[in-house]
């Protein structure tokens, strides 16, 4: 009995156990998946106590991504290079740390469209927090030309084209320059928190697109948020959060189990679940 779970706060409304359920049923694995709400002032007590117990792997969410790496045993190379952590496997006592976030988006794209990330192609990315981080460190590793950062607080767009991990083509924007030239950029991603329900705010209206350009927005409630719409009335194909949120399951799944779990024949039962929620 594979023993898998959550941390972090607040977590009561995640769709992890759902969604890791359906990935055990799909590949024939015995197992649970456990939610483990920890307070903050607790961190600590708690975290050394699942370390004695017999977990075998476990996600982290917020705002646990930075404070988990103190008590990991090992880390990846590209978690310790976005300073953050979303999967844990237990191997004997050992605690080894990845990060699936980027690596989940780009699968998901390249998988939906396999011409966004190539080679001349430009990309902007709309936002600068974690999400964003995590996005812009797995399309620096495509064949993209350029890959630009446009938030509110420029400052953080600059922050992380300055650790960047590898020599890619980038300049930070603020989000009326974002606006004014989205029509260059053949893939942009919405990174923020605007858009996502009850909200209906766009982070940035879209005046004009290049034509044949990929617009995707992580935000997965509601699936098509109002900046996908107009999007698509500008003639962009679309790529939906939710696509994303499946396909880093999938990856934590696969770092856990070793199998090979697919998210494609869970899509429409998750839009479902999604739009029932
Ligand atoms: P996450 O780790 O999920 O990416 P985060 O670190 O809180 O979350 O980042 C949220 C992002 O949404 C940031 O880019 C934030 O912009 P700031 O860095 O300027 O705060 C952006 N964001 C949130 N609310 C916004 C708003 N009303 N308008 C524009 N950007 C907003």
């Amino acid at each position: 009995m594979l023993k898998l779970g959550l941390i972090g706060y607040p977590i009561q409304h995640s769709l992890s156990p759902w969604i890791h359920e359906q990935l055990m049923a799909q590949q024939n694995v015995k197992g649970s998946y456990e939610l483990f709400e920890i307070q903050p002032e607790n961190f600590n007590q708690k975290i050394k106590s699942l370390k004695n117990s017999r977990l075998d792997g476990f996600n982290v969410t917020v705002p646990y991504k930075e404070k988990i790496i103190p008590y990991l045993d090992e880390i990846d190379e590209s978690a310790r290079a976005l300073g953050a952590v979303n999967t844990v496997k237990r191997k004997e006592d050992q605690w080894i740390g990845y990060n699936t976030d980027g690596l989940g988006f780009v699968d998901s794209l390249i998988h939906r469209y396999p011409e966004s990330t190539k080679y001349g192609n430009k990309a902007l990315i709309l936002g600068s927090g974690g999400a964003a981080r995590g996005i812009y460190h797995a399309l620096a590793d495509t064949s993209l030309q350029r890959v630009d950062l446009a938030n509110r607080t420029i400052e953080r767009a600059e922050e992380i084209i300055q650790d960047r991990p590898v020599t890619i083509q980038s300049n930070a924007l603020d989000l009326h320059q974002a606006s004014e030239r989205m029509v260059d950029y053949d893939l942009i991603i919405q990174t923020t928190t605007v858009g996502m329900s009850p909200d209906t705010n766009v982070v940035v209206p879209i005046k004009d697109l290049k034509e044949g350009a990929v617009v995707c927005d992580i935000v997965y409630r509601p699936i098509e948020t109002e900046f996908l719409k107009t999007a698509q009335k500008h003639g962009a194909s679309l790529h939906f959060g939710h696509e994303m949120l499946l396909q880093q399951a999938v990856y934590a799944f696969k770092i856990w189990t070793q199998t090979k779990p697919e998210a494609e024949p869970l899509l429409s039962k998750f839009e479902e679940k999604l739009k029932g929620v």
